[in-house]
């Protein structure tokens, strides 16, 4: 087919390379954020971290190749002025969330837990995309971060699993009203993070052997699994309003923890 008017003619060959980009990773000073940070950085990116932590280089030395913000996701006032501070930039990568267990019941006394489970974790994401969106590149994009409860429903996780829904159906949405910004979620299984540890020792040795046992991959996962698939949809110029799953396989597998 010939190309359209104002269409490129020369083959584009995407590459993993973000040098000379600017990234910004919301939840980005731990664990997976972290994780997609370290990736972007070393895929040439310069990149930011943002949590409500302030977490001097000095003690964190992990965190010394990033520019960092101190900013709460559930504050639509912070969440602004944060993106006024920083300018514009080429990628928004979402990961921030609660993992302190605090989303509560379905039958609680209250809906305090949901209520702040969702204000968090959805309109944080919203807020974060709302606030960088007119700052954000139009080859840019912007990536949620979800979970395989948002699939498979797991008893007494009720506010986890429909705010995940509703994550991955604002990364949907988004692609379509912000295009040409591509808009997309990744959706991880089991990764080593610090949000694991309130099982004991045992427990966790546990979990982790009946990974290993049942996971077509055979092994729990690491950050750097979900930063590389970060750098991918930051990279790759065609994918938009997908969810990418990052999980060895887990929804494969009968499996429970
Ligand atoms: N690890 C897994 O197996 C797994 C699986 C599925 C989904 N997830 C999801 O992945 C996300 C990251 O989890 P993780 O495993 O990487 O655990 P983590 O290290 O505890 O990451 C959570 C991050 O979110 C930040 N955060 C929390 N509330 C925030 C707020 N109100 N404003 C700004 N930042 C906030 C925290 O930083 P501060 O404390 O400094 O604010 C922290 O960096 C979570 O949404 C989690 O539910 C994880």
């Amino acid at each position: 087919m010939a190309p359209a008017q104002n269409e490129p003619t020369r083959p584009h060959s995407p590459s993993y390379d973000l040098t000379g980009k600017r990234v910004v990773v919301v939840g980005g000073k731990t664990g997976i954020g972290l994780g997609i940070a370290q990736a972007a950085h070393a895929a040439g990116a310069s990149v930011t971290v943002a949590s409500r932590r302030s977490a001097p280089a000095a003690d964190h030395p992990e965190l010394t190749p990033f520019e960092q913000i101190t900013l709460d996701i559930s504050d639509e006032e912070a969440v602004r002025a944060a993106f006024e501070t920083i300018g514009s930039l080429d990628h928004l990568l979402v990961v921030a969330g609660p993992t302190d267990g605090s989303w509560g019941a379905f039958m609680d006394k209250d809906m305090r837990g949901v209520r702040s489970y969702a204000d968090s974790k959805f309109l944080g994401s919203w807020a974060c995309a709302r606030y960088a969106h007119p700052r954000l590149a139009a080859d840019g994009s912007i990536t949620f971060l979800t979970g395989g409860i948002a699939a498979r429903s797991k008893f007494g996780m009720t506010a986890v699993t429909s705010t995940f829904a509703a994550v991955e159906a604002l990364a949907r949405s988004l692609a379509l009203e912000l295009g040409p910004i591509r808009v997309n979620a990744i959706r991880p299984g089991f990764i080593d993070t610090d949000l694991w540890n309130f099982l004991s020792k045992t427990d966790a040795a546990d979990v982790r052997e009946k990974v290993r046992a049942n996971f077509p991959a055979r092994r729990i996962g690491r950050p750097a699994d979900v930063g590389h698939a970060a750098v991918f949809l930051m990279t790759n110029p065609y994918v938009t309003g997908t969810v990418l799953e990052v999980s060895g396989g887990e929804q494969l597998v009968d499996w429970q923890f």
